[in-house]
């Protein structure tokens, strides 16, 4: 057992003995180590002005990793190295990202710059970095807000300090780094506090199991990227934390000729070659999950345990036919992804069980999937509708569906009217699709809030099964791009 935080900060080891289970990153490093480079602009993972670099080893890799310090805790710092702002130039000069924006005027009021120099830092670090373009570095700093430069002259920086291999003291000390890094992987159960008031992060499931079942009121906190908001903005404080970023196996993932199965730490980052190999829409639709950074430090688990209606991963679960497994002590269980969503904040999970994996079936002969998700910003927002849909074709004719939609309901939701109607439909005829259309209205009664109206969400929802029909029957190409920013980054590939 293990009694503090570790992790590696300009060489030296940094102990934290005594935190608060809630102590962010950011906190740590602006007010404890008054390293006020980092900037706190929106504290809510939007703006990216706090973003720093994690060095990790990963298996024998080692990874730069782009996170908002704003909503990361300090835990999940445990056994990486932090890198910020601070720590780019080296004997008064300027490193390659910080020379490019100086260069080509990529700063203006400063205030975004830190965060904006930490994610292409970071880009300059991916294996194939060399070969970015204009649209995968857009991609890549999707996650942070400049509100006076303007983005092109950023891009340009980040793309000419991409063009040349990256040789600055960072690699050099690579080797260095490497071992101090795995110097401090343990595989001890770090526990700090007492029986009433603690922040623990297991190493394995069995512990964490044993853990949260005896301490059912404790908060799980998997990538920080929702519960990180209760801290900032709601000042919401914890009796008892467990964290699961250090829990071995949690993080796999398995890819098997039938089915591939997340790990619930498994990050988006991590999942998306692999969502991208099972359809490109999948991909498409987490290069618009939040920016890089969120990415980087949100989990699957995470995604689903929260239960939310506008989650993005949820519907498209649920119309793949996915599968949930969880475990209560020794208890382990499995259900269909839908049966987990009860009502609005209410999920079919029992005190003290985690989510421990989704299965995602591969497709079989006739199958095939669409999915398109809408909100009001292209980047980086949350879904006002998102709609997802399986089908099995035989010939022209409709033989099984699966729909599913987002932020038509209290919960992301299977749309069963709609899947009735739709069987024995034709794609060669539209107008034999008008009944499953009409279903929509059966299955949802959608709410009108910020993000749309009750009428919006219908309308959207009718178009985007059109859509799908279209697409599917083959009278209309899709638009969608295969994800680009994975083809430059190794980050956590498996
Ligand atoms: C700027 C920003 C943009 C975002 N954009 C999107 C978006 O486009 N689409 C979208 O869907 N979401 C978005 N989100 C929400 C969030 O990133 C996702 O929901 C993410 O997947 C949550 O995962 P996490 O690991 O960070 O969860 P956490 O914040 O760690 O936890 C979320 C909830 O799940 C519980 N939990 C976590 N893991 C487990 C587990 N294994 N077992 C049981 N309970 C668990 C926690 O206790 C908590 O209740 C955004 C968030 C931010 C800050
Ligand atoms: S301060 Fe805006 S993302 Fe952290
Ligand atoms: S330079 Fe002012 S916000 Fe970006």
């Amino acid at each position: 057992m293990r009694g503090e935080i570790r992790f590696l900060r300009r060489g030296q080891v940094v102990r934290l003995t005594a935190p608060s289970p809630t102590l962010t990153l950011l906190d740590h490093l602006r007010l404890t180590e008054r390293s006020t480079g980092t900037k706190e602009g929106c504290a809510e993972g939007d703006c990216g002005a706090c973003t720093v670099v994690l060095r990790r080893l990963r298996g024998d890799q080692i990874t730069y990793e782009p996170v908002n310090a704003c909503i990361l805790f300090a835990a999940q710092a445990d056994g990486a190295e932090v890198i910020t702002v601070e720590d780019l130039a080296k004997d008064g000069e300027l490193h390659p990202v910080q020379k490019a924006m100086v260069d080509l005027h990529g700063s203006q009021c400063g205030f975004c710059t830190p965060g904006f120099v930490m994610a292409l830092f970071a880009l300059y670090h991916q294996p194939r970095a060399m070969s970015v373009d204009r649209a995968q570095v857009n991609d890549w700093i999707a996650g942070n807000l400049c509100r006076c430069t303007g983005y092109r002259p950023i891009v340009d920086a980040g793309l000419a300090s991409c063009a040349l291999p990256a040789s600055d003291w960072f690699t050099a000390y690579e080797p260095e780094a490497r071992q101090a890094l795995a110097e401090l992987k343990d595989t001890d159960d770090i526990f700090i506090g007492t029986r009433d008031r603690f922040l623990a992060v297991p190493a394995t499931v069995l512990s964490l199991a044993k853990l949260y079942f005896a301490n059912p009121d404790a908060t799980i906190i998997a990538g920080a990227t929702d519960v990180g908001l209760w801290v900032t903005k709601q000042l919401r404080q914890f009796q008892k934390v467990i964290f699961l970023n250090r829990v071995r196996g949690l993080d796999e993932i398995e890819d098997r000729y039938d089915a591939v199965s997340f790990g619930a730490t498994v990050t988006h980052a991590q999942a998306i070659p692999y969502l991208t190999a099972i359809d490109r829409d999948l991909g498409e639709l987490m290069r618009r999950f939040a920016g890089n950074q969120v990415r980087m430090a949100g989990t699957i688990g995470g995604n689903v345990a929260n239960g939310s209606p506008i989650g993005d991963l949820p519907p498209a679960l649920i119309a793949l036919g996915a599968t949930l497994a969880l475990q209560r002590g020794e208890r382990p269980r499995t259900m269909p992804i839908e049966n987990f969503f009860l009502d609005y904040g209410k999920q079919d999970r029992q005190p003290g069980e985690f989510v421990r994996m989704v299965r995602i079936p591969k497709f079989t002969a006739g199958e095939q999937f669409r999915c398109y998700k809408i909100s009001k910003r292209f980047d980086s927002d949350i879904s006002a509708v998102m709609g997802a849909f399986k089908l099995r074709i035989d010939g022209q004719r409709i033989a099984g569906a699966r729909v599913a939609f987002g932020g038509m309901a209290a919960i992301p939701k299977r749309a069963r009217a709609t899947e009735k109607a739709l069987i024995e439909s034709r794609l060669d005829q539209p107008k034999s699709w008008d009944d499953a259309v009409a279903a929509l209205t059966e299955d949802f009664s959608p709410i009108d809030d910020m993000r749309a109206s009750a009428a919006y969400r219908l309308t959207a929802a009718r178009a985007l099964l059109r859509k799908a029909l279209t697409e599917i029957g083959g009278t209309s190409s899709r638009r969608t791009r295969v994800v680009g920013f994975r083809e430059v980054a190794g980050v956590g590939a498996a």
